[in-house]
């Protein structure tokens, strides 16, 4: 039996690390990546987005909200138990402070009037999604899966199964960037949670992605799962 074989009760635990990501993504790599925004505009009134592993930066969520101030937008992130740990929270206090520079004055004033972008942050893992079944109208992991998840098809199924479980069907499951190929552990762990029925389709395609600290562009691929 390999290691990595635990009680369902266990999953939590081993991913809840003691420390988190920095100010990681760019919003507008993030939109990109996913195109994200154009898919959130298009989301019916009040619908529910996933951030999952949002990290400590969070302009993407910021800049869901002030699009689409009647959505229900969640970031569930390991990281966030430490929330009370007076480092972490400094963190997060200069993600905001650096995404308040770079925005105008009405949009500051919007988020700082309606702060749920920065409030509604629910400590949890990817392997255990602390949300109601069928509750879930878009997911997005950007640089979570599978570089933060052990590399290993039984994680990565657990990620899919807690995926399907929360996604309403019909809604899609969107992570990138990762750097295996289809043919890799990772696409064929995509290819057997749709045999097994957990997606109605998974996709792993080609998404080459521009690395500002290197100045040039990496072959990457992303996954898109619908339910
Ligand atoms: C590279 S950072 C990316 C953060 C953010 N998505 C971004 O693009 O800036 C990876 C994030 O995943 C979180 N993480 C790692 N393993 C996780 C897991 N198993 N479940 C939930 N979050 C996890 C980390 O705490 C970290 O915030």
């Amino acid at each position: 039996m390999s290691s990595i074989e635990r009680t369902d009760e266990s999953r939590a635990d081993l991913w809840f690390a003691d420390q988190t990501w920095g100010s990681y993504a760019r919003t507008e790599q993030v939109d990109k990546t996913f195109d994200l925004f154009d898919r959130v505009d298009r989301l019916p009134q009040g619908a529910t987005v996933l951030n999952l592993g949002s990290g400590w930066f969070l302009g993407v969520n910021a800049a869901m909200q002030l699009r689409r101030p009647d959505l229900n937008i969640i970031g569930v992130d390991s990281g966030y138990r430490l929330l009370s740990i007076s480092d972490e929270a400094h963190a997060l206090d200069e993600g905001v402070r650096e995404l308040y520079e770079t925005m105008s004055e009405s949009d500051r004033t919007a988020l700082e009037a309606d702060q749920r972008w920065r409030t509604n942050l629910v400590a949890g893992v990817v392997e255990q999604i602390p949300l109601a079944t069928g509750s879930v109208d878009l997911l997005f992991a950007h640089a979570v899966i599978p570089e933060n998840t052990e590399p290993h098809e039984r994680a990565f199924m657990w990620a899919f199964e807690e995926m399907s479980r929360v996604l309403k069907p019909g809604a899609q499951a969107l992570l990138a960037p990762h750097w295996d190929t289809p043919d890799s552990v990772w696409g064929r762990t995509v290819a057997a949670a749709v045999e097994g029925g957990l997606f109605d389709s998974g996709e792993v395609s080609e998404n080459p992605i521009y690395i500002p600290e290197i100045g040039h562009t990496l072959d990457a691929y992303m996954t898109t799962f619908v339910r």
